[in-house]
């Protein structure tokens, strides 16, 4: 096989495992991707933090720049704006495909990162972005590209509907079980994040997008968190045959004034909801997500699973180490050192 380096940036939560991974189903996964994928390091900020998994020392560094100057493929997972995007720019400028789980990142610098990486030809993947396990982001960019998605409701924030569901089943306190999502992993570094829909919005802002295929700013994202639902509206709700779930709502609104002369406009939207207690969406409990795709022609979809944690998130971003990997040995990179590189190309289907 033709060995391709890959760089690991973050060595958090979902990284530590993407890692140990790895090194674990290399040679599965060399098969998979018809390469062999060679983990060249990991660039942490402190090389004496407490690690999740045991990997060996040498891997550890902290000079980014030099790892990512080196590698076929980058997986970023530090999280936050810098210099996480400092270094998928570098990435995608050295020529490398770049896999984030960089929710915050493509939400607020999404237009910046993917016409850098079209100037190039490189690729940016990141099925971990947006519901953690659940494979979303090809279904809504690729699947269903030849339908038109009318409504997208998703719980897609597993901490909130972790502390939610504790409330509603349990008459749990929400700080209590916040601090059991913490403990559990589920949780951003900073919760605010999470309880107070920052997390959500982001994640919104991404599925919109797709779903929509246009670009949903993150600020024209009306955002509501949880930190004002107590037991008695829990109960409220319960007593009405609802339960009250952190939806994302992405719709597509027909016949608005003042929208483009299509009378089409975009909403998106994320607020503590009352779900009726018949509805998919409201027998989604724990830390899981799942998203509730409408669309025009192939009717109602749901996408269910682990929305947060550390090894659920990193099988999403290993599906996208091995996409990165075969469009690499495809030719889709580094043209002519492939062995498909000189396939001709014709055109198909012009009359
Ligand atoms: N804090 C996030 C959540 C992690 O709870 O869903 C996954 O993005």
């Amino acid at each position: 096989y033709r060995r391709l380096r890959v760089a690991l940036l973050g060595a958090g939560s979902v990284g530590s495992q993407v890692a140990a991974l790895l090194i674990k189903h290399g040679d599965e996964l060399a098969d998979r991707a018809g390469a062999g994928l060679e983990l060249a390091g990991i660039a942490v900020r402190d090389l004496d933090a407490p690690r999740e998994t045991d990997l060996p020392r040498e891997l550890y560094t902290t000079d980014a720049e030099t790892l990512i100057m080196g590698a076929d493929i980058v997986i970023e997972l530090m999280g936050g704006i810098e210099p996480a995007r400092t270094y998928l720019l570098q990435a995608i400028g050295a020529g490398a495909d770049v896999v984030t789980a960089n929710k915050a990142l493509l939400a607020t610098h999404g237009t910046e990162i993917f016409e850098a990486a079209d100037q190039v030809g490189a690729q940016v993947y990141y099925e971990a972005a947006a519901a953690g396990a659940i494979p979303i982001i090809r279904p809504l960019r690729d699947s269903l590209a030849g339908d038109r998605v009318q409504r997208i409701m998703g719980i897609v924030n597993g901490t909130t509907n972790y502390i939610l569901d504790r409330m509603d089943t349990e008459g749990a306190e929400f700080a209590d079980v916040l601090a059991d999502a913490q403990r559990l992993g589920y949780a951003e570094a900073d919760p605010t994040a999470d309880i107070e829909g920052y997390d959500a919005a982001q994640k919104a802002a991404i599925l919109a997008s797709l779903a929509f295929h246009t670009t949903v700013p993150l600020d024209a994202v009306h955002r509501e968190g949880i930190t004002h639902i107590d037991a008695s509206m829990i109960e409220s709700a319960r007593k009405a045959g609802f339960v009250l779930k952190l939806l994302a709502v992405c719709e597509r609104l027909v016949g608005q004034e003042g929208s483009e002369e299509s009378g089409e406009a975009i909403s998106v939207r994320v607020y503590p909801a009352l779900v009726p207690r018949a509805h998919p969406l409201a027998s989604v409990h724990g830390a899981n997500n799942a998203v509730f795709v409408e669309a025009e022609a192939a009717g109602n979809l749901m996408f269910y699973g682990a929305g947060a944690g550390g090894v659920q998130t990193a099988s999403a971003v290993l599906g996208d180490v091995v996409s990165a990997a075969r469009r690499h040995v495809a030719g889709g990179v580094g043209v002519g050192e492939s062995t498909l590189a000189n396939l001709p190309v014709v055109e198909i289907g012009r009359v």
